[in-house]
């Protein structure tokens, strides 16, 4: 029997499907991707959504921060993973000041993210004071999915990744934050390294599901970034990045022989040439 066959079924994700999950309890798996080849592998393995998460600005551009992506950024690295892409649901981040100055530059730019790519749903930072914002988009047909807790755009304002929400007054508002973005018409919410309890408790209170990430076992799904999964963000070692391989490693291992075998001479071989 071939290997290459995936293990389960292909099917088309959408919005409705994901929010079908929840009702069903079937946990939504997602992982971020921001090139060709990831993407492929991902959606040839069933992956359920794939994130272009503005985390590229820290894995793929190296810049301390989210806050320098542009809108241009998110939309090259998306319209590499929307060509490998046949079932999953893709998902765009809307980088920092894309969407929160007015109701027309948010409309503009989640716009072009839905024309120019072509993909299922768009991504922002925020609760309640995004509502009116997000219910503007979902009304003109822009499929949005929330984020709370830990929202790397606002570090400014934070001042540390640490968990949040670890406050009763804090926790109370997220759950508020929560409540109306769901009234707004999002699909889903991303959970950003909030206590379990918390995310258990927002979970419980939504019909929409909730995506967790440094959120514990009670999210309708998880999320990780997939250089963080993979081991090659080595230094970066949160309690809750499972790693699911050491490519860090593996990839210096390859960079090694090969810089050895340029040097001795021992490659290309006569086999390797034309
Ligand atoms: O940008 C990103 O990758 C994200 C996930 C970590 C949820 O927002």
């Amino acid at each position: 029997m071939s290997t290459a066959q995936p293990e389960h079924k292909p099917r088309v994700v959408t919005t409705r499907s994901v929010m079908n999950m929840k009702k069903t309890g079937e946990r939504i798996s997602v992982l971020t991707a921001y090139d060709f080849l990831v993407a492929r592998y991902l959606d040839q393995v069933g992956i359920d959504i794939i994130l272009v998460g503005d985390s590229l600005g820290n894995v793929v551009q190296g810049h301390e921060t989210t806050l320098p992506v542009t809108v241009d950024d998110m939309i090259y690295h998306a319209k590499a993973v929307k060509r490998a892409v046949k079932n999953a649901l893709i998902v765009v981040d809307m980088p920092f000041m894309s969407y929160q100055n007015s109701l027309d530059e948010a409309v503009r730019n989640c716009g072009r993210v839905m024309k120019e790519v072509g993909v299922g749903a768009v991504k922002l930072e925020g609760g309640a004071f995004i509502a009116d914002i997000v219910r503007h988009l979902v009304e003109i047909g822009i499929p949005v999915m929330g984020h709370l807790g830990l929202t790397p755009q606002a570090i400014n304002k934070f001042g540390t990744y640490e968990v949040r929400a670890t406050e009763k007054s804090e926790a109370d508002r997220l759950l508020r934050d929560a409540k109306s973005l769901q009234d707004a018409g999002v699909f889903s919410i991303v959970l950003e390294k909030i206590p379990t309890k918390l995310a258990k408790r927002v979970t419980e209170a939504l019909d929409v599901p909730t995506i967790g990430i440094g959120a514990g076992p009670h999210c309708n799904g998880q999320v990780l970034v997939v250089y963080d999964m993979l081991g090659l963000t080595e230094e970066f070692k949160p309690r809750f990045v499972r790693r699911y391989g050491e490519l860090a490693g593996e990839m210096r291992k390859a960079f090694t022989r090969y810089i050895k075998d340029v040097k001795s001479g021992d490659f290309p071989t006569t086999k390797e040439s034309y």
